[in-house]
């Protein structure tokens, strides 16, 4: 492994998955979906029936970390309701073969879905579920508690709110409701840290580990002097990134959280109140013309990451696990770049002082990539959707990453 990209022997290399993404065979507000490319996730990678192949390929990446969800819509069936036990075994299991390959859980219990009565009964805008989802999370943790100690409430609820009340991009696609973005928040928020106090009642014989994982995106202007673009690049960013830190981990809440999660993908600049991002609808050539660097998603910003770790170390005093970060294309030495550009900034930022346990990439598998269905190629192994047998296969940006992990894991053995 590089001399350069060496971290601390307990480092958490790993990869990251969700449910909804990869598993298939849900019952969740997405089922119904169908995806901008005609796509939908029933079946999706067929995760649900494929996971012991799939943690044989996590071995073979030599990952010792996952972060997998659990779905919460498969153990609940009503509000307050047993969890149910086929199910939970199942997932028993895929944490059994987990423990066995040497690779470390950190479970997510909400990542963009939720179970049809939750849906049906007004989903995050109702206060009921933030008992209903309390109540899930001690559970479940009481069931895991030998098998699980890392555990993220929610992936990046920041997304879920903006996609369903203000961009129309989730179920139940509102646009531009405001009250109902900020009431998700707040509810989300509550909901963290009720499920952290029943999480934390479970003797894990250790302690364990909780915490969000927050998206950052960096909203600015294109042009130096669109005052108005640099206006709503301002408002964004209080939106996003400021008032979701604030309510999750200001004043008493704080304490709910033992870690951040850090899902980091980049930069959306604004040019006439218009993302210059490819999931904007704006193609790559153009923002090549526009000297923009895009994977299929958003435009690349590696020295953001850097910046943004320190940043997050001196205003929330946490250890930090980048929960997620990856890229999608198919050209695999952009990727490998990306990559490397990134894991650079995460040594200097480490070398700077910020408390970093571990790399979560994403994602383990192309997979369903929620409004762009199966467009989108993040997997550090390929599927091939087209064929019935799904076949995955390492990509090369996969090789890459497993050359980090396996080196990393030769130098703590020297
Ligand atoms: C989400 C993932 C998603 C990824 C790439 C993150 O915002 O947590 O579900 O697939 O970004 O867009």
């Amino acid at each position: 492994m590089r001399s350069d990209l060496k971290f601390s022997e307990n480092f958490l290399w790993g990869t990251a998955t969700s449910p909804t993404q990869i598993e298939g065979h849900i019952v969740n507000e997405w089922t119904d979906y169908v995806a901008s490319d005609g796509g939908h996730c029933r079946v999706a990678c067929d995760h649900y029936h494929r996971y012991e192949k799939d943690v044989e390929l996590m071995a073979g990446l030599g990952v010792n970390a996952y972060r997998m969800g659990i779905e919460w819509s498969r153990l609940q069936a009503a509000p307050f309701g047993p969890l149910n036990q086929s199910e939970l075994e199942r997932y028993v299991h895929l944490l059994d073969l987990l423990k066995a390959a040497d690779i470390t859980p950190m479970v997510v219990l909400h990542h963009f879905s939720n179970p049809p009565w939750v849906t049906s009964s007004g989903g995050w805008l109702n206060p009921a579920t933030i008992a209903a989802f309390a109540d899930y999370a001690g559970k479940l943790s009481s069931a895991l508690k030998e098998r699980v100690h890392i555990w993220n409430t929610f992936n990046e609820p920041d997304t879920y709110a903006s996609l369903t009340y203000l961009l129309g991009g989730f179920p139940p696609f509102h646009k531009w409701n405001f009250l109902s973005y900020q009431k998700t928040i707040k509810h989300m928020a509550e909901a963290h840290v009720r499920a952290s106090r029943a999480i934390q009642k479970n003797d894990f014989g250790r302690e364990p580990e909780i915490g969000i994982a927050k998206n950052w995106t960096y909203f600015g202007a294109f042009q130096m002097f669109a005052l108005w673009d640099h206006f709503l690049a301002a408002i964004s960013h209080h939106a996003f990134n400021h008032f979701v830190l604030n309510e999750f981990l200001g004043g008493a809440r704080r304490a709910a959280s033992t870690f951040l999660g850090v899902n980091y993908y980049g930069r959306a600049r604004l040019n006439h109140f218009q993302a210059l991002v490819p999931t904007n609808g704006v193609s790559n050539e153009r923002l090549k013309q526009l000297g923009i660097i895009s994977d299929d998603m958003f435009e690349r910003h590696p020295t953001g990451f850097g910046e943004l770790l320190k940043h997050l170390h001196r205003r929330c005093r946490l250890p930090i696990y980048i929960t997620e970060h990856g890229a999608a294309s198919s050209d695999q030495d952009f990727r490998i770049r990306d990559l490397t550009e990134h894991l650079h900034e995460l040594r200097d930022a480490v070398d700077a002082g910020v408390d970093v346990r571990g790399f979560f990439y994403w994602s383990l598998l192309d997979n369903f990539e929620w409004q762009f269905g199966y467009a989108k190629k993040f997997g550090l192994f390929s599927v091939d959707f087209s064929d019935p047998g799904l076949p995955r296969k390492m990509t090369r940006a996969g090789e890459f990453y497993r050359d980090i992990c396996i080196g990393s894991k030769k130098t703590v053995n020297q």
